[in-house]
Order: C-alpha cells, then sequence, then structure tokens
C-alpha cells in the first residue's frame, strides 16, 4: 500500500514491502534454503576480511596502540545500528536491507538515495575488498613458490602498477559462484567463515605468546584526533552485518533468524577484532606494525622467526576476504533486484533465471561495473568511500526505526530495540562522529557523489516508479490493509511465498 503526500512523499507499506517479495514477475522465486547457521556464516563472511587482514595497520598508524580504542568505538556504532537493523529485519523481512527500510519510512527519494549509497557499501566494497585480496594473493605466492605478480598485474595506476588483475579475477570467480544458486553459495560461505574465525584465532594465540606490556605505550600518541580518524578506518572491518537483512527472502522464518543472526555476528566479530588488535600491537610495537602491507603475516612470521606462519595466515586471509566478495556481492544484486522491482531502475535487475533461481544478468552486471575501480583505483580511496557511504546508510537506518514506531507502532517485531529511543538516537551520534573522522576529502567526494544520485533519481527513478503509478492513499490514512500480518496467529506471507518456492 502506497501513501503521498503534498510534497510527492511516496511511502511504501511494510505489509505490502513483504507481499511483494519472493517472486518476479514470471512467478520465479528465491528459494527459503537458509537457517541459522547458514544465516551467521553468512554473516561472517561479509564482515570479516580485507578490513581486519589489510587494514588494522593503517588503523594502527592513525591511533597507536589506542587502536582498541578505536575498534570499541567502532564497534558501539554498530551495536546500536545493528539493533535498529534487527528490529527492522525482523519487522520487514524482505531483500533489500536499509533500501526498503527507507522506503517504508521516510519515502522515496530517501530510499533511492539509500540505495544509492549502498553502491558505495556493496559495490564499491567489493572492489575494495577484492583490492585487499590481491595484496595477499601476492603475500601467499611469496611465501609458496618465492614469487609474486609483477607490480604492473597487481596494482593501480598511481601506485606503481597498470591494472589489479587478481582484483578482477575474484570478482568473476564470485559471479560464477553465485549464478549457481545460493544452496551451494552458502555452503562454500559457511565453510570459509569456519576456516577464516580459526586462523584469526590462530594469530591470536601466536600474537600473544609474545605479548610484551611495553609496547602498549605510549598508548595514545596521535591523542583523540587519531583515535577518532582510528574509529574511522577500523569501521570498515565491521561492515558487512546487515548484509544479513538483504537475504531476507531465502532465510527460513526471517523473523526470528534474522534479529538472532545479527547479534551473533556483531558479538563474536566484536570480541575477536580487540582480540587481534591486542595481539597484534603486543607482538610489535605499533611503529613496526603501522601501514605495513600483510600485516598479520608478518608480526607471525617476525614472532615464530620463519615464513610458514606467515604463509599460513596469507591462505587465511585469501580465503577469508575471497569468502567477503562472495557475500557483499550477493547483497548488491540483491538491493539492485528489490529497486529494479520498483521501477527506480531498469527492468532487467530483477529477472530471475528460471532454471539456477538467481538473478543472473543482474550479477553480471555487478561484477563488470566493480570490476573496473578494482582494477585501476587505490585501495584507500575505495576504502573511504565505502565507509563514508555505509555510515551515511546507517544513520538513516537508526530514523528509519524511529519513524516506524511512531507510524506503525502495531507492526509484529521479533526483536525491539533496547532502551527506546536512546539506542538508535546514540547510533545516529556515533555514525556522525565516525563520518566526521574520514576527513574533508571524502567528505567533498561523497556529496559529489549524492548530487549525482539525486540527478539520476529527478531523471530517471521518479519518472519510472511503479509506486509513483500506483494509486495512492492519503499520508496518515488509517483505512485498513488487505495484506496486514498485524495478526499474530495469521501465516506470515513472506513464508507463504517460502513453502511455494521451497
Ligand atoms: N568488513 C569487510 C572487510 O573487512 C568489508 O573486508
Amino acid at each position: 500500500m502506497a501513501s503521498s503526500g503534498p510534497s510527492g512523499l511516496r511511502i511504501k507499506s511494510p505489509d505490502l514491502l513483504v507481499a511483494e517479495s519472493g517472486v518476479d514477475r514470471a512467478g520465479n522465486g528465491l528459494q527459503r534454503s537458509m537457517g541459522l547457521f547458514q544465516l551467521v556464516c553468512f554473516g561472517i563472511g561479509a564482515i570479516v576480511g580485507t578490513g581486519i587482514f589489510v587494514g588494522l595497520s593503517d588503523t594502527v598508524a592513525e591511533a597507536g596502540p589506542a587502536v582498541i580504542v578505536s575498534f570499541v568505538l567502532a564497534a558501539l556504532t554498530c551495536v546500536f545500528t545493528a539493533f535498529s537493523f534487527a528490529e527492522l529485519g525482523g519487522a520487514i523481512p524482505v531483500s533489500g536491507s536499509s533500501y526498503s527500510y527507507a522506503y517504508a519510512t521516510l519515502g522515496e527519494r530517501t530510499a533511492f538515495l539509500v540505495g544509492w549509497c549502498l553502491l558505495l557499501e556493496y559495490g564499491v566494497s567489493v572492489s575494495a575488498v577484492a583490492v585487499g585480496w590481491g595484496q595477499y594473493l601476492n603475500e601467499l605466492l611469496g611465501s609458496l613458490i618465492g614469487w609474486e605478480l609483477p607490480a604492473a598485474l597487481a596494482r593501480p595506476p598511481g601506485d606503481g602498477g597498470i591494472v589489479n588483475a587478481p582484483a578482477v579475477v575474484v570478482i568473476l570467480l564470485a559471479a560464477l559462484l553465485l549464478v549457481r544458486g545460493i544452496r551451494e553459495s552458502a555452503r562454500a560461505t559457511a565453510a570459509m567463515a569456519v576456516l577464516k574465525l580459526a586462523i584469526l584465532a590462530l594469530f591470536c594465540v601466536i600474537g600473544f605468546s609474545a605479548f610484551q606490556d611495553g609496547n602498549l605505550s605510549p598508548f595514545a600518541p596521535e591523542s583523540v584526533a587519531g583515535i577518532t580518524s582510528g574509529a574511522s578506518v577500523a569501521f570498515f572491518s565491521y561492515i558487512g552485518f546487515d548484509a544479513i537483512t538483504t537475504a531476507g527472502e531465502e532465510v527460513r522464518n526471517p523473523r526470528r533468524n534474522i534479529p538472532i543472526a545479527i547479534m551473533i555476528c556483531i558479538g563474536v566479530v566484536t570480541v575477536l577484532y580487540c582480540l587481534v588488535a591486542v595481539a597484534a600491537i603486543g607482538a610489535l610495537s605499533s611503529d613496526q606494525v603501522a601501514d605495513q602491507p600483510a600485516a598479520l603475516s608478518l608480526i607471525v612470521n617476525r614472532v615464530t622467526d620463519s615464513t610458514l606462519g606467515g604463509g599460513v595466515i596469507a591462505f587465511g586471509a585469501v580465503v577469508a576476504i575471497a569468502s567477503v566478495v562472495l557475500a557483499v556481492m550477493y547483497g548488491q544484486t540483491r538491493i539492485l533486484m528489490s529497486m529494479s522491482r520498483d521501477g527506480l531502475i531498469p527492468r532487467i535487475f530483477e529477472r530471475i533465471s528460471p532454471r539456477t533461481a538467481t538473478p543472473v544478468a543482474n550479477t553480471w552486471i555487478v561484477a563488470g561495473v566493480f570490476a573496473i575501480p578494482a582494477a585501476v583505483v587505490p585501495l584507500d580511496v575505495v576504502m573511504n568511500l565505502t565507509t563514508i557511504g555505509t555510515l551515511a546508510i546507517m544513520a538513516v537506518v537508526n530514523v528509519s526505526v524511529l519513524v516506524l514506531r511512531r507510524t506503525r507502532p502495531g507492526l509484529p517485531r521479533r526483536f525491539r530495540v533496547p532502551l527506546f529511543p536512546l539506542s538508535p538516537v546514540l547510533g545516529i551520534g556515533f555514525c556522525g562522529y565516525l563520518i566526521y573522522g574520514t576527513g574533508p576529502a571524502t567528505w567533498l567526494q561523497f556529496v559529489g557523489f549524492l548530487v549525482v544520485g539525486s540527478l539520476v533519481y529527478a531523471l530517471y527513478g521518479r519518472r519510472h516508479s511503479r509506486l509513483g503509478a500506483a494509486p495512492r492513499e492519503p499520508v496518515g490514512s488509517e483505512a485498513p490493509d488487505p495484506t496486514l500480518t498485524s495478526d499474530p496467529t495469521a501465516p506470515d506471507p513472506a513464508l507463504t511465498f517460502g513453502s511455494r518456492g521451497a
């Protein structure tokens, strides 16, 4: 059900979002094949990757040993926002994530801009993560066979190379897996998630075996400013937990499993990152860790006085980061499906192949487009853009919780944010603080990106919107919605689609 105000604010009701989900216009649906364990592995697969394996040394360069505080600040931002994602994911269990939530609460224009920013959080992130993968692949080749790809084929222009070939290759491989279907992709992701947790645990054991208290002082050489910019860099390593909500249409019992999976993922990675950071700084001074490529391998090599341990860590990083590419690309394709269903982008993105039950054309377009920045843009630029875009979206998600509580107080919610409204308000505050920490160059690039997005909406999205073409009701209408699921005993329309599709 749509509503429209005098200013043209188009809002899509949560019930309509759920009722519309699950099938494309030709009647082909996604399969509900993911349970809680697969969902948690999928979340870990989306989260743990380039940020901790590659970005840790950048965070240390900003904050020194106070990198631990930076990680905690980034984690707090995620915790408050994760509560909001959990509430919305349980209330509106459809593919599309924050984009759908914004559509249901703040209207089509904001939803489009959220979808536009998701191109940073997911699409550009695929590029960034793939570049990190290429670095560790080279490290692994070095320890295995003593040979590395030449810089011309392993680095972008401006960083001593011509093209980052490994980054392109991993993106194309991920697309190949994804078009073969979620069941196989989820299994592969689960195996990789378990492996990467084991590799990081191994790193912690080795790091703590060489722990020296003296490495933690001076604790904050760059004072509060360093901690703040460090928190913004550290935040990249938390990005991805919300990808869980993009799988809303492929999850069994989504109203229960999505909130629980988000909480488990955020808890596990927060503890893990803090342990890895303390182990790294404790084993080697922060000056030796700062700005080092493949820093985790370097630390292990120094502590064990051999290259074997570093090679094992490099292998784990290659596996871990590949799983992030897979999960994040999956999220991007599902978000584009949602936007396409709404008419805001061309229909090719919503088409589901009857043979594989996956959006094949969509997946290959995403792979082709985001392989380009992966090939030719430096890592810090794509990482910073991913970070600021994600923080902006998360601020909107926190706002959406505040709005949906007011506009739809009776909507069934499996999970409710604690301490409402304090939690989403703190989430907004932390997002603003980390956006501040990204610095003026990134702010300017982001503003330019938003201006382009606004133009695309005005010239294409607004005119082709299906909601805009549908009959509307005035804002604040109390008319009953025939697709309402507020009766807790009524069957969940999303699950009905699931049983049909299964
Ligand atoms: N959090 C993801 C990573 O660190 C984006 O690779």
